[in-house]
């Protein structure tokens, strides 16, 4: 009986984590492709593309000379069976009548006189055998009535058990229907009151469901309604402004926030975000990822120009929340080409942890030089991807991850060290963004971003590690839930 409720229970509560559990669940992507050409699936370094060697040339690391360390322009700044009661087969008794005898046929036979004599003498000899015949069955009869007495008795004995037995088993088949009604009134009870409170449960579920649908469609309505006008920053751009964010902070801009900023007299002046508490802050934001609110898959144009969203407000006046953006390839050669300047990669897993890599020189060429990347003077906690390629990769295939010295790729524009007549083998078109492809990457900071973390070959779209990798720290199948790329002009020490 415990087990039975113990199971009923069990199977309720199953029930109710199963419809908890869809909830938990976000499968936000759903509508990615499954790997193509079965390549290399579940090799947990991805990043690299192994050579074919009788066919594909080693690729070659384009000769870049290391960004310029002279012409500092800033001085140092101060600063779970069942068991249930098996039914009795039904007993059929026997029919008890019938079983005693009758013996009053010998009776009627009464002899007289000398009549008798005669023929008693005529009969005698064959009277006699068969008189001797009859005594012998009179014996035998008497044997049987006596053993036909005992038989009766063990009869009557029998009845009597039978009897028993029947008394017994209307006992057991009154038990039996006893537990039945008590399993009945157990079940009923359950249904009675568990099933509508765990119905009530759901419904509510489905009602939070329902509006949290509700408010989607809201702000998805709201948003649309903002997107038909073109996007204007509703905050203040503070009056200080400056060649770049450590200018600013020299002439008193402290707070992170959005400023204006113009490089060169040349050039017209354009938003950036400032952070001005990091490391001693003066850092201009050249890419920033937090959210996956902007698509990372775009063409060389839009690389080239720069898009994303620079900053909001954060309920204050001024715009001191950066968006994501990509700064443009145009401003940040243009920022490098200026002097001496470092680089510093922040990185945010979705546990919070959370690492950097502090590039001592960086520094990006022209357009006509196809942006080729070129780092120095690694430092930091995040693993020096840039320089070394992926740690987890061994010979060639480490080498292949390297990005220095590389150009830059988008999937309409392929300058990728992977050489591959195919033209859908491109490390933009497989990997998500636009990047300094080699064959193809150890760090992926403008790959596709994945909400939660955790992905799989099966939900990229080419079955390649897509998201937003840093392999040298998380591997390549987990994707950053924070990257920001942050300059500054090296200043004296
Ligand atoms: C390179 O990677 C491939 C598989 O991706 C592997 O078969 C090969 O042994 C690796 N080479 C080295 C030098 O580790």
């Amino acid at each position: 009986m415990p087990i039975m409720k113990l199971l009923f229970l069990f199977l309720l509560s199953v029930g109710i984590v199963k419809s908890q559990g869809t909830l938990d669940y976000d499968d936000e992507d759903s509508t990615a492709l499954p790997p193509t050409e079965g390549e290399s699936t579940g090799v947990d370094a991805r990043g690299h593309r192994p050579l074919n060697k009788k066919r594909e040339p080693f690729p070659s690391l384009k000769p870049v000379l290391p960004p310029p360390s002279s012409g500092i322009r800033y001085r140092a700044r101060p600063t779970k069976p069942p068991v249930t009661g098996r039914p009795k087969e039904p007993v059929v008794y026997p029919d008890n009548g019938g079983c005693k005898h009758v013996s009053e046929e010998l009776g009627v036979l009464c002899p007289t006189g000398c009549e008798l004599r005669t023929e008693l003498l005529k009969q005698e000899s064959t009277i006699k055998p068969t008189v001797l015949d009859l005594t012998d069955k009179v014996r035998k009869l008497e044997q049987s009535s006596s053993s036909i007495f005992s038989y009766t008795n063990m009869l009557d004995e029998r009845l009597a058990k039978r009897q028993k037995q029947v008394r017994d088993n209307q006992n057991v088949i009154s038990q039996y229907n006893k537990e039945v009604e008590e399993h009945y009134y157990f079940v009923k009870e359950n249904l009675d009151s568990n099933i509508p409170s765990n119905l009530k449960i759901l419904r509510g579920i489905v009602d939070i469901l329902h509006q949290k649908l509700q408010k989607l469609e809201n702000a998805i309505t709201s948003q649309l309604s903002e997107c038909r006008t073109p996007c204007t920053v509703s905050c203040n751009v503070p009056v200080v402004s400056g060649k770049e964010c450590e200018d600013i902070i020299r002439k008193g801009g402290d707070k992170s926030e959005m400023y204006l900023v113009q490089p060169d007299p040349l050039v017209k002046p354009y938003k950036v975000y400032c952070d001005m508490t990091t490391e001693n802050g003066g850092w201009l934001l050249i890419q920033n990822r937090q959210d996956g609110s902007v698509n990372f898959g775009r063409t060389w144009d839009a690389y080239k120009k720069g898009f994303g969203n620079i900053a909001f407000s954060g309920g204050k006046k001024y715009c001191d929340t950066p968006g994501e953006y990509w700064l443009g390839n145009d401003k940040i050669s243009q920022l490098t080409k200026m002097g001496p300047t470092e680089l510093l990669i922040e990185l945010e897993d979705w546990d919070g942890a959370k690492v950097k890599a502090h590039y001592g020189g960086f520094n990006i060429q022209g357009e006509a030089n196809k942006y080729q990347l070129s780092v120095s003077n690694y430092r930091g906690t995040a693993g020096n991807a840039l320089l070394e390629g992926a740690s987890q990769l061994l010979g060639e295939n480490r080498t292949m991850t390297i990005h220095n010295s590389m150009f830059f790729s988008t999937f309409d524009r392929d300058n990728d060290g992977w050489a591959n007549p195919d033209p859908k083998k491109q490390c933009s078109k497989e990997d998500g963004g636009g990047w300094w492809y080699n064959r193809c990457h150890s760090a992926n900071p403008n790959g596709r971003y994945y909400w939660g973390g955790h992905y799989t070959p099966e939900m990229a779209k080419h079955g390649t590690d897509d998201g937003i990798v840093w392999m040298n720290w998380k591997g390549s199948w987990h994707s950053l839930k924070k990257v920001s790329m942050k300059i500054r002009p090296v200043s004296e020490q």
